[in-house]
């Protein structure tokens, strides 16, 4: 398999294991273009890429734009509040509007879940998900276990803790299936306010109880908490959520010594996790920003077909 038989990225749901590994694979190649003094390669000449995010970003947006720019595509950005969204013009009329502009791509970002499910069926450019409500968001999903198969060579049989407020997640969503789907074992963990019971479905364990949860972790992935999403106080104060969920230094000091600590940004710095953490030696934070690029770079290239690499190696591009 050397490319993805889809138009789309829309979940993690749809990928099989093959398919994650592909674009893990793929991607490591990407990575080693950051290297070369001229970090391009001409993947997508010719291709226009528009992103199109209906909610804030600075990761996910510049991930997507770098990526495309790196494989030489025309990366058009569309400014929504100046846009004619402002005027009302509805999400499909502006999709196809994009598409009348010979959009190859659109990556949407969007409140609403399934939204980018929703593009893929009614326009013919590929339409790749950069997060949609709570759903989905699934390249941050493939770049989480990208980061760790690059530190530890697979993710089969570790235990990754994913803590806080997985309720209004879709990083939660889309980490607990890529890491399940390659074999790790998941523990979720929060204030019972911010762990539904739906996630029982995924097959995971599910703890209150951070302190008892985190010596037996490989990886530990700290979500922020999302006060813009939640409706009234979920729980007391943040410094009792501190107290309770934070990864301190203290408690970083009871953890495996070789634990990986990743958190998708941005970062609530001395809320979910301390600074010392956060800068410390087995944080990769940074590490999953830059690899953000190269799986986004993977995922175009698969997209449109995965034969250029080949061609390119072949000196044919
Ligand atoms: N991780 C992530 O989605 O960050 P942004 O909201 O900055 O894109």
């Amino acid at each position: 398999m050397n490319a993805l038989n889809r138009k789309d990225l829309l979940d993690i749901k749809t990928l099989s294991s093959d398919e994650i590994l592909l674009i893990c694979e793929t991607a490591k190649y990407f990575k080693d273009v950051f290297t070369r003094d001229i970090k391009s390669v001409p993947v997508l000449r010719g291709k226009t890429v528009y992103s199109l995010f209906y909610e804030p970003s600075t990761r996910t947006r510049l991930s997507f734009e770098n990526a495309a720019k790196m494989l030489s595509a025309n990366v058009i950005h569309v400014p929504i509040t100046n846009s004619s969204v402002a005027k009302g013009e509805s999400l499909i009329d502006t999709a196809r509007t994009l598409e009348a502009m010979n959009a190859d791509y659109i990556v949407i970002r969007h409140a609403a879940a399934l939204a980018p499910h929703f593009l893929a069926k009614n326009i013919r450019a590929s339409v790749v998900n950069g997060g949609d409500g709570y759903h989905s968001h699934p390249t941050q999903g493939l770049l989480d276990v990208f980061s760790i198969i690059e530190k530890r060579g697979s993710v089969k049989g570790l235990h990754v803790g994913i803590v806080g407020d997985i309720k209004h997640s879709r990083v939660a969503r889309s980490d607990i299936l890529a890491f399940t789907k390659l074999g790790a074992k998941v523990s979720v963990c929060g204030p019972s306010t911010l762990v539904p019971d739906e996630f029982k479905h995924y097959g995971i364990d599910i703890t209150y109880n951070f302190d008892e949860l985190l010596p037996k972790l490989d990886v530990v992935n700290m979500l922020r908490i999302q006060r813009e999403r939640q409706k009234g106080w979920l729980f007391p104060s943040i410094r009792e959520y501190h107290l309770l969920y934070s990864l301190t230094e203290e408690r970083f000091n009871k953890c495996k010594p070789d634990i990986n600590v990743m958190h998708p940004g941005p970062v609530n710095r001395g809320v979910e996790i301390d600074d010392a953490v956060v800068d410390g030696p087995n944080s990769i934070i940074n590490e999953q920003v830059t690899n953000g690029v190269a799986v986004r770079m993977a995922i175009f290239y698969l997209l449109a077909g995965g034969t250029q690499l080949q061609e390119e190696a072949e000196g044919n591009v």
